[in-house]
């Protein structure tokens, strides 16, 4: 069984992301999603949210699963024995860090990061930057999945 990661935060999972989960999932058998818990954070939405909302947008592929974690990703690929993390590369700007990771996280364990290019339509898009324009009132309906958006403006209705 061929499997890979998808780690990230996913404060909300994006049309950028699900671009990649997609396309992992036609390379690999199974395609673990991992929500990365970062305590130091405080995300828009709770880790239990952003979990349903991304099993919500990625069932159709059918060999997705998710679940989050605390902790090293390379903690998370030992325990599942998954050898390689799939990420998405935006543009030169993701690069550098995208490469100290990718280092950092074969020299600890050995787990192999793989690269691909981000579909152009979503070079630009961030978690961050769909928050911010959906927080003043900016249209975010081509950026994020359907249930995503319905959450978005639940989360952020004026009381
Ligand atoms: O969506 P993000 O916030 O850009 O994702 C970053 C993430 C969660 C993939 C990265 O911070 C990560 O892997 N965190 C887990 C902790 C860890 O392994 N840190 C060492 C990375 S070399």
């Amino acid at each position: 069984m061929r499997r890979a990661v998808c780690p990230g935060s996913f404060d909300p999972i994006t049309n950028g992301h699900v671009d990649i989960i997609g396309r992992a999932s036609k390379l690999y058998d199974v395609v673990h999603v991992a929500v990365m818990i970062n305590k130091s954070k405080q995300g828009l939405f709770t880790v239990d949210e952003r979990i349903a909302l991304i099993k919500e947008v990625t069932a159709h592929y059918g060999n997705v699963e998710v679940e989050a974690f605390h902790g090293l990703l390379v903690e998370y690929c030992r325990q599942r024995d998954i050898p390689a993390i799939v990420k998405g590369l935006r543009a030169v700007s993701d690069f550098d860090y995208e490469l100290q990771m990718a280092q950092m996280n074969i020299g600890l364990s050995g787990v192999e990061t793989l690269f691909v290019p981000t579909n152009p339509t979503y070079s630009f898009l961030s978690s961050s930057l769909v928050k911010e324009v959906a927080t003043w009132g900016g249209d975010v309906s081509h950026l994020v999945p359907e249930p995503v958006l319905g959450a978005l403006y639940e989360r952020l209705r004026k009381p």
